[in-house]
């Protein structure tokens, strides 16, 4: 007999990919890189302030350093007293005796007053409250047994600080509960939906008090309200609830104005509804205020179900005219407010930080297939192509909350389940050249002229850089040729970037088949732009090769261009030679190609018109698998009609994305075969073929998915002559294409069946190379 190992199968799984699209499993114990922190018992909250990680699970509470090295952790039981209503809460040392459990539901840094805010309820719904020194979580400075915010049974709450007085300077804590619907225990309360809690003994009542001077000011709601997020800026305060009424749901925005008491504050309650889908039943999941100015984002479910998210900006300057506070827990509002864009759509988005940069808003984008996504948007809400900044190996959730490493802000906090990750915003370093540093698209990364290398802003404090414009480009450097009735063939350059400072050698050269291409008359390089003159007053039939070389700092750029004269690009209108003409910097107008400054040079002018080509029209009817994991898939077969003249399979992720293109093998006509490539990122992707006219046709789709894992293997040994029937369980297991013993690298062998929990395969005969050995799966029959 022969041992599998994987007997024991650890807790995580690393993957190597080969070359040959194998698929590597072996387990390592332990994790983790750096940045990644696993803790004892699911993550509950968390929160980030100055230099310090707040993290709160199910067992304990954790103070961290930036870096998510550890500092220390508390441990809370409840003693409960027969008798008593009360549990009694004492920190006990690890492995205590202890009965009730405590479950922490707020958390807040109180960073003036150099504390921690942290509250939260027994098993028996008993109160309790600490206050605790910020820098070291040990010390404890008040505590209290009360209810403050929600229980564990109401976790659509929040709760929050805001500052009332006109001076802006009493800090109160605002907590918006969900009503509590199930089974009452020992010390559950009646407690409203708004409260205004104290946060010290001097404002009027105790810390913690939610008296006034005039009376117990709160709000109630009968209804069953959820809150997802709430903050402050300047004197309003914002609360984002869903209110879910029967199958539907609306989404509302509530505002309030620090005024100098809490009755007059909430008084001044005023609600609007979010308009986001026609008609249909919309949920926020997760919100983000946009940091400088009024602009706020959230991800919103737009069918009623789970699965399709949107990301909307919303301007929600505060409107205290007409309304009153009643319309807080009543289902039609007065007013309603309309998105000022909807910027990305994507399955299973579930939370959203938005953060800024120059002038560019940067959005880190989580989702329930455990992804991170990061997407830049311009002023006008024009998007560059999502990133995926980190994703797990399987469809883990990510907590719906997203924090900023406040010290660097080069890092994002992360958490699934009882992780947490930090995740660098940028990986400027990566890219080695100007181009590719601008082609990124990622407003965190300039290139430095002093260093030669691209970075974050903050490392070319004393040095001149360069990065992306102000608004979504596809070109570093684009060229118009620009003619007037009788004047010279001008050939214009604009280079696109933001620049610290005005290169004072900014110049181009151009160099042609002969020196003397441009005449000497040309205005003088004006940064952004030069302009050369043609001493030619035509430009020979078969084009012309021209170099132009762009210097600015110690930046030196090269482009090749083959200059065509415009009217001399001539054929049936199309939209394939409509595209040829723009490209060559000359525009469209009547049905035909013009100098630059004639007509339209906007790429989706072509868009409207015929394909033009000589071939019939392929169609795309099927792809076979079209759901496969992030490793992509050899052979699938794509079928449909009229692909004789199909040269590749294009596959797009977003139109603001590069698309790549996999060749095409066993072209019948009817199908052909082609291997969908590899993915950064899980989800959709459009497909179509392309032609040897460069247009491209159909719009299928492939999923990406997770890969597959194991979580375990029986039997776990094998005889040595083979043939053992093993079967593994885990997921996505229906991706697996072949198995591989390790001491056997080459001899591949198919599942006798899968499906997505389980496979079953025989083993392949013992090697000699010793008794154990490693378990790998196969995605290619290569
Ligand atoms: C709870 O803990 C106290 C103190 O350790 C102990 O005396 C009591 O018996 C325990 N009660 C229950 C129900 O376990
Ligand atoms: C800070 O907290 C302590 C303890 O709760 C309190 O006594 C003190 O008044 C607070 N200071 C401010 C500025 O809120
Ligand atoms: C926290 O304070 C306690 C008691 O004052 C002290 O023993 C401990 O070393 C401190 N921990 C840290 C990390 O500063
Ligand atoms: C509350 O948390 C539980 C468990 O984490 C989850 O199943 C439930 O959907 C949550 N409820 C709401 C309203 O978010
Ligand atoms: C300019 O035109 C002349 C005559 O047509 C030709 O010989 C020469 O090569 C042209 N020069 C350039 C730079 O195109
Ligand atoms: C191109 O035209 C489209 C539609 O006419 C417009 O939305 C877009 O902003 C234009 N792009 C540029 C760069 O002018
Ligand atoms: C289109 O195809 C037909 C027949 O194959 C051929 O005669 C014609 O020249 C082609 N036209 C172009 C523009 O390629
Ligand atoms: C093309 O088809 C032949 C015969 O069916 C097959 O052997 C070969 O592997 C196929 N090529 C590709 C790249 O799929």
């Amino acid at each position: 007999m022969q041992a599998v190992s994987g007997s024991v199968f650890p807790r995580c799984w690393k993957m190597i990919l080969l070359p040959a699209l194998l698929l590597i499993l072996w387990g390592e114990p332990g994790l983790c890189l750096g940045g990644n922190r696993r803790f004892d018992g699911h993550i509950r909250r968390f929160a980030v302030a100055i230099d310090t990680v707040y993290v709160a699970t199910e067992k304990k509470l954790y103070q961290l350093s930036h870096d998510l090295t550890p500092v220390q952790s508390l441990t809370l039981r409840g003693i409960f007293k027969d008798g008593s209503r009360q549990d009694l809460f004492y920190r006990v040392s690890e492995g205590a005796e202890w009965n009730s459990t405590f479950s922490i539901n707020i958390l807040l840094p109180f960073v003036e007053n150099h504390t921690l805010i942290s509250c939260g309820v027994s098993d028996y719904e008993c109160g309790y409250c600490e206050i605790l020194d910020l820098k070291n979580i040990s010390n404890r400075i008040y505590s209290e047994n009360v209810r403050v915010g929600p229980t564990k049974r109401s976790n659509a709450s929040v709760a929050f600080l805001v500052k009332l007085k006109k001076s802006l300077a009493h800090t109160y804590i605002l907590s918006a509960t969900q009503k509590y619907d199930g089974e009452f225990v020992k010390c559950s309360t009646y407690y409203p939906t708004l409260n205004l809690h104290n946060t010290n003994h001097d404002q009027m009542g105790e810390i913690f008090a939610v008296i006034d001077d005039q009376s117990t000011p709160n709000i109630i709601c009968p209804g069953n309200m959820e809150f997802v997020d709430g903050f402050q800026i300047s004197s309003t305060i914002y609360l984002l609830s869903n209110l879910p009424s029967g199958p539907k749901n609306t989404v509302r925005l509530n505002w309030l104005e620090a005024k100098e008491n809490k009755v007059d504050t909430f008084k001044s309650l005023r609600t609007v509804t979010l308009s986001v889908s026609d008609g249909g039943s919309s949920r926020l999941l997760s919100s983000s205020l946009i940091p400088g100015g009024s602009l706020w984002s959230g991800v919103f479910t737009v069918d009623g179900g789970q699965t399709n998210t949107e990301l909307l900006v919303f301007d929600i300057s505060p409107d205290f005219t007409g309304g009153t506070e009643t319309d807080f827990c009543q289902l039609a509002t007065s007013k309603t407010l309309k998105p000022k864009a909807v910027l990305f759509r994507q399955k299973h988005m579930s939370s959203v930080l938005a953060v800024r940069q120059r002038s560019w808003m940067v959005f880190f984008i989580g989702t329930g297939d455990g992804q991170l996504i990061k997407l830049a948007v311009d002023k006008n809400y024009h998007t560059t192509c999502p990133k995926v900044l980190y994703k797990a190996d399987d469809d883990r959730q990510m907590f719906p909350q997203i924090l900023l490493d406040q010290v660097d802000r080069r890092h994002v906090y992360v958490a699934f389940r009882d992780q947490m990750k930090l995740v660098p915003v940028s990986k400027c370093s990566t890219y080695t050249t100007v181009q590719q540093c601008w082609s990124a698209q990622d407003p965190h990364c300039v290139w430095c002229h002093s260093k030669q290398s691209c970075t974050f802003e903050d490392d070319c404090k004393d040095s001149d850089w360069v990065s992306i414009p102000d608004h979504v480009q596809q070109k570093m450097v684009s060229y118009q040729l620009v003619k007037d009735s009788t004047g010279p063939i001008k050939l214009n350059v604009h280079t696109h970037l933001t620049v610290s400072q005005v290169p004072s050698n900014f110049a181009c050269q151009f160099s042609g088949p002969s020196t003397e291409f441009c005449g000497n008359k040309g205005p003088p390089p004006q940064f952004p732009q030069c302009t050369c003159i043609l001493i030619n007053g035509t430009i020979p039939a078969q084009g012309l090769d021209v170099t132009i070389r762009i210097r600015f700092g110690s930046v030196i750029l090269a482009e090749n261009l083959k200059l065509t004269s415009c009217p001399d690009i001539r054929g049936s209108p199309s939209s394939v030679l409509c595209q040829q003409c723009v490209k060559s910097g000359c525009s469209w107008r009547n049905n035909g190609c013009s100098w630059a400054n004639e007509g339209v040079m906007n790429d989706s002018v072509c868009q409207t018109l015929e394909s033009g080509m000589n071939f019939s029209r392929p169609e795309i009817t099927s792809i076979a698998p079209s759901v496969v994991s992030f490793y992509g898939r050899n052979h699938a077969v794509l079928s449909g009609h009229n692909l004789r003249d199909v040269t590749r399979v294009r596959i797009q992720m977003d139109a603001t994305c590069s698309p790549q293109e996999s060749p095409v093998w066993n072209n019948t006509g009817v199908s052909l075969t082609f291997h969908i490539p590899s993915s950064n990122n899980k989800g959709l992707v459009k497909v179509c073929v392309l032609l040897p006219d460069g247009s491209c046709h159909g719009n299928s789709q492939i999923t990406y998915q997770s890969s597959p894992s194991c979580t375990k293997l029986e039997p776990s040994s094998t005889w040595s002559s083979g043939k053992r029937i093993i079967t593994l369980t885990g997921s996505h297991l229906e991706f697996v294409e072949g198995i591989i013993h390790s001491h056997t690298p080459q001899e591949v062998t198919d599942p006798r069946s899968r499906s997505s929990q389980t496979l079953t395969y025989d083993t392949p005969a013992a090697g000699n190379s010793g008794d154990f050995y490693q378990l790998c799966f196969s995605e290619s029959g290569q």
